[in-house]
């Protein structure tokens, strides 16, 4: 057999190399190879006996075997439940509370199966600490403190549990595998040993992973390959909230979403984001205008706010927390050749609060109208909200499932909605609770918005 010589990797994609590169040839990312040895040799194959095949029309499309996990807004991003006999990935940054939302999960299903939680992280004396402070006390789930995975292969044959957590793949290791714990070969070698296990087993097994400061899980995209979904657990340091959103699902939608908040206890379910991202917005300050972004099949309505005051610097300032930069740069500048509003010396800033991002073209209309309020200083009426893209040509175009979306907003009692004009036909047939005010250009909507305002009738545009 020849010697099994080095070989390079890289941390993002996987692309496999004799040599070093600083710019992975795959996939384009500067610095991601490390060392790493091919696996011993080529896998042996068992002399197997065949197995009997069915034509296709005999197999039961019976729906999968789901557990679930009792969390309801858990078992929604799931798509049901976990499926039994899957591989599954959470991945998020360390200390967003990966761990705490695992054995809470686990909690919840050891009432009706056989968990066990391996961790390679932590004592099973850190384990057990970080349990009562969370409630978690049931008698079927099994604490194993482990990252030997030969081992923990063989105490799942053992204890034969039907759920198990692995926290987290970066800390596991193969004994047959000669490289580090979380490199990308050991960690992609450890993920395609639980896959056979889950499969081989029947059982779900849930992966933990950590993310790179890049927000790349390590080897990110052969482990997402590898697993039968993938879900990353988001928020902010210094936020309570945090969003769980499924990135892949084999077994239900993607972009679904769910919120939660951390309490000293654990993590609670939040079923009414909007309320939550709603409650603590200012009234009567200038700046502020609502949005509502569809996250998976579901609107949630969220405060932008805009600040807009005199430069100190020859050049401008221009920030977009939550909202993307160049996104503001464009509406700045429509603003500016389309309605006369001009940013030119002022800086200005956005912030999305509650650490949401907003990718969504439906939410031009509103960031606009929040930096002409804050430009303005006038306070955009609490009761109403805007939808709408807007193009460079000033014009407001329609978007996707804006009747969701305006029930979304008078489910949580706003009153008045622009929209763009092009949608209102479809809409004309329904009933609505909240008044809804056509505009087709963002002149237009700041004309609506200027009636709407009781301020702005006795007041002069400056
Ligand atoms: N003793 C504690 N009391 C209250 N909250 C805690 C305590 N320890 C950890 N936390 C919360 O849990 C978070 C860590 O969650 P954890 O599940 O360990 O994250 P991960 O597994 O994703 O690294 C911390 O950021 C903190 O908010
Ligand atoms: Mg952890
Ligand atoms: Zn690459």
């Amino acid at each position: 057999m020849l010697k099994s010589k080095e070989i390079f990797v890289c941390r993002s994609c996987g692309y496999e190399t004799p040599k070093w590169f600083g710019r992975c040839p795959s996939c384009g990312e500067w610095n991601t190879f490390e060392q790493s040895v091919p696996l011993a040799s080529a896998p042996a194959v068992r002399n197997s006996k065949p197995v009997s095949v069915s034509p296709i029309g005999e197999i039961s499309a019976d729906e999968d075997v789901r557990c679930q996990t009792g969390i309801s807004e858990l078992d929604r991003v799931l798509g049901g439940g976990l499926v039994q006999g899957s591989l599954v990935l959470l991945g998020g940054d360390p200390g967003i509370g990966k761990s705490t939302l695992l054995l809470q999960v686990c909690q919840q299903i050891a009432q009706k199966q056989r968990v066990l939680y391996v961790s390679g992280e932590e004592s099973a004396r850190q384990i057990k600490l970080r349990a009562s402070r969370l409630g978690v006390t049931a008698e079927n789930l099994l604490v194993l403190s482990c990252g030997d995975l030969d081992t923990i292969l063989a105490t799942i044959r053992q204890e034969k549990p039907q759920t198990v957590v692995i926290d987290s793949i970066q800390t596991m290791t193969l004994s047959s595998v000669a490289s580090a714990a979380g490199s990308v070969t050991q960690v992609r070698e450890c993920t395609n040993v639980l896959l056979s296990a889950a499969k081989e087993n029947d059982i779900t097994i849930i992966l933990v992973g950590h993310v790179t400061k890049e927000g790349n899980l390590a080897g990110p995209r052969v482990l997402e390959h590898i697993v039968d979904a993938v879900f990353h657990f988001e928020g902010e340091e210094h936020h309570a909230y945090r969003i769980l959103r499924a990135v892949k699902n084999r077994y239900g939608a993607t972009n679904e979403i769910a919120v939660f908040e951390m309490h000293d206890n654990g993590l609670r379910q939040v079923e009414n984001p909007s309320a939550m991202l709603l409650s603590e917005r200012p009234t009567a300050v200038s700046g502020s205008c609502v949005v509502c972004v569809l996250e998976g099949s579901r609107p949630i309505l969220a405060e932008v706010q805009a600040l807009v005051t005199k430069s100190g610097f020859p050049t401008p300032r221009r920030m977009a927390t939550g909202f993307d930069y160049n996104r503001m740069q464009l509406l700045l500048a429509v603003l500016e050749k389309r309605a006369g509003y001009f940013f030119g010396t002022l800086d200005a800033y956005i912030n999305v609060v509650g650490g949401l991002r907003l990718d969504e073209p439906a939410c031009d209309l509103p960031i606009a109208l929040a930096l002409v309020s804050g430009l303005r200083d006038r306070p955009i009426p609490a009761d109403l909200l805007a939808i709408g893209e807007i193009g460079l040509g000033g014009e407001i175009r329609t978007v996707t499932r804006l009747e969701d979306r305006i029930r979304e907003a008078e489910r949580m009692g706003f009153r008045k909605v622009i929209v763009p004009a092009s949608g209102l036909e479809k809409l004309q047939q329904k009933k609505f609770g909240i008044r809804i005010i056509g505009a087709s250009g963002i002149m237009e909507a700041l004309r609506a918005l200027a009636e709407t305002s009781p301020k702005a009738h006795n007041q002069e545009d400056a």
